[in-house]
């Protein structure tokens, strides 16, 4: 095992085969020496860093039924809400004020948000704080729409591919295409974006040979970033019964995608902390660097469940910047408030 973990170290890569070994026979102990090296990869390319992103959740309207998502457009139950291009400003100048320097603009698919106003809200946050990284998360559009966006000033897009296994996505997805995704992906690239791909774990009958499939995708692709996070049952959804991904899985896939790919930009996401209340500190021990609290205002943060157990949802603004700070330091990382690009990406 531990011959393997050091082909992936020194390499970058390992083929299916080797993949799907390591993920079937990883012990205690060689999860131990795999932390260990995804470790020093990220030492060595980012230091102790860890990147903040303030995490604008603009709108709760969606027109897709994505099966295990709580905010699918078929959940009744679910209270819609959409934030103003004034209400958007007003979460950025507090989160400038805290120290912000990148915003991610998520929403659902919301036919509302035409493409004169998205680049609007673009337009009139660069113009603001034009010192400040944009990352727009709001699903598939044609390249025409993701080309203007970009020309408003957006720099990032966060598009997770979500299982790269083409028999789970048609079953989680109806009415959408894995091909269509995949083509998003290469449209944002191709146009100039750091563009940020990734997978949920733990899915309704997800196996390690389908994380395989999901570390050779992200190799190929090679983006700039990789957003994944354990599935949590939403209860008003097909999976309400199902279990949670675990901690365990998803610590060794994040030091994997560290030692495929050592210059991503990795998140210990806001699910991980769900299902633990350490998570996301483990996560940024396995290798990740980036966290993403919540900017949303307080009256709407408990409107966008993704999943059931949300953390944050009372908590205002600068509580979380200083809850996370704290964490991030006795993790023993340290904060770093830079725009925090992808060390291999310039606008085009
Ligand atoms: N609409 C945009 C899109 O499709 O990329 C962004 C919003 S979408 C709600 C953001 C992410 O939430 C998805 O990419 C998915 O991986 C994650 N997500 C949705 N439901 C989830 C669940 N039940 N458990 C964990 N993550 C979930
Ligand atoms: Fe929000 Fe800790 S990150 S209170």
């Amino acid at each position: 095992m531990k011959n393997i973990i050091n082909k992936l170290y020194e390499n970058n890569f390992l083929n299916e085969k080797e993949l799907l070994y390591l993920l079937n026979n990883i012990s205690p102990e060689s999860k131990k020496y795999l932390t260990l090296k995804a470790n020093e990869l990220r030492l060595k390319y980012y230091k102790d860093k860890v990147y903040l992103r303030g995490l604008i959740e603009f709108t709760n309207y969606c027109k897709n039924n994505c099966a295990y998502c709580g905010i699918q457009s078929n959940n009744k139950n679910a209270d819609r809400y959409r934030l103003s291009c004034e209400e958007i400003i007003n979460c950025c100048s507090k989160g400038y004020l805290l120290g912000y320097r990148t915003f991610v603009l998520q929403g659902g698919e919301d036919p509302f948000y035409t493409d004169e106003k998205i680049i609007d809200i673009v337009s009139s946050i660069k113009s603001k704080f034009p010192d400040c990284a944009i990352t727009l998360s709001i699903g598939e559009k044609s390249y025409e729409s993701y080309k203007k966006y970009y020309n408003a000033g957006a720099d990032r897009y966060l598009l997770r591919h979500e299982t790269a296994s083409k028999k789970l996505y048609d079953f989680l997805h109806p009415n959408m295409s894995f091909e269509n995704r995949v083509n998003c992906l290469k449209s944002l690239k191709n146009i100039g974006y750091q563009v940020g791909a990734g997978f949920m774990i733990g899915l309704p009958n997800q196996t390690n040979e389908d994380y395989v499939k999901d570390l050779i995708f992200l190799k190929n692709l090679n983006p700039h970033m990789i957003g994944i996070g354990p599935f949590i049952p939403h209860k008003d959804t097909i999976f309400k019964n199902e279990k949670s991904g675990t901690l365990e899985k998803t610590t060794t896939l994040l030091s994997i995608i560290r030692l495929l790919l050592p210059t991503v930009l990795l998140p210990a996401t806001t699910a991980l902390g769900t299902i633990s209340p350490l998570g996301r500190e483990q996560g940024l021990k396995a290798g990740a660097n980036v966290v993403m609290p919540n900017l949303s205002p307080t009256s709407v943060r408990n409107k966008y469940l993704l999943y059931d157990g949300k953390i944050c949802t009372g908590d205002e603004a600068a509580e979380c910047r200083k809850c996370i700070e704290n964490r991030i330091n006795n993790a023993g990382f340290s904060l770093d408030l830079s725009r925090g690009d992808n060390i291999n990406w310039r606008r085009k």
